[in-house]
């Protein structure tokens, strides 16, 4: 029977868990891929010691399977994190952030040694772009960022109805082809009132868990 994709992310999932050392905290991401590794490690709960949580809702599913979430700052230096993405490239650069989740998603990777980024093949572009860039912004300088976004030839658009867990708005850009994501994400984070942009290219991914119907592929950079 042909593999869904829900099966390749759960398969990338599994592999995962041979990321986490024993008796480790864990940093814990965001979105549906990340959901199926928090499953994973509510089955091997007792080889870890808890885990540090990028958004309140994987918080949440931690909690359900019984495993303690710990806070960064009580956390120190992390050994592993492992989050989806949105697209990632062969260079392990990552657009983030369709689950809003981006600037924890990027303190607590920032604070772990190793990034592990887990997707199925859909995830893999050649040039980051196709996928609207999330950008969290500061609501009362949601408007001047637009229109500094427009002046880098993006096309910014609201996300509507929607709020962060740290209470900022999110701004979806499309229409950016991504040459150059390690710049273009430092001139994004230099415009006031943007608290993190969802380009992960200054520190990408270490490894890809990659979900194929071949079987899961391990890529590095
Ligand atoms: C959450 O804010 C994102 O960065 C997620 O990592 C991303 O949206 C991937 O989610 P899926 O695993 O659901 O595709």
């Amino acid at each position: 029977m042909a593999m869904t994709q829900d099966d390749l992310k759960r398969a990338v999932a599994q592999a995962a868990v041979a990321h986490v050392p024993a008796d480790c905290i864990v940093g814990v991401g965001t979105g549906s891929t990340a959901n199926f590794f928090i499953d994973e490690l509510g089955k091997i709960k007792h080889r870890i010691r808890g885990a540090v949580a990028s958004s309140e809702a994987s918080a949440k599913r931690l909690q359900g399977h019984g495993i303690e979430v710990v806070s960064l700052n009580d956390a120190g230096s992390l050994p592993v994190y492992v989050d989806g993405a949105d697209e990632i490239t062969r260079h392990l650069h990552m657009t983030k952030g369709g689950g809003g989740a981006l600037t924890r998603e990027k303190i607590v990777a920032a604070a772990s040694k190793k990034f592990v980024c887990v997707c199925d093949a859909s995830k893999l572009v050649d040039v980051l772009g196709r996928f609207p860039l999330p950008i969290e912004v500061i609501p009362m300088a949601r408007s001047y960022v637009a229109r500094e976004v427009v002046a880098l030839g993006g096309q910014p658009r609201l996300r509507t109805g929607f709020t962060t867990d740290n209470g900022n708005l999110i701004l979806d850009v499309s229409g950016l082809s991504i040459l150059n994501p390690v710049e273009l994400e430092t001139a994004l984070n230099n415009i006031a009132g943007v608290v993190t942009n969802g380009l992960f290219a200054r520190r990408p991914a270490d490894v890809l868990l990659l979900g194929t119907a071949d079987g899961v592929q391990t890529l590095t950079a």
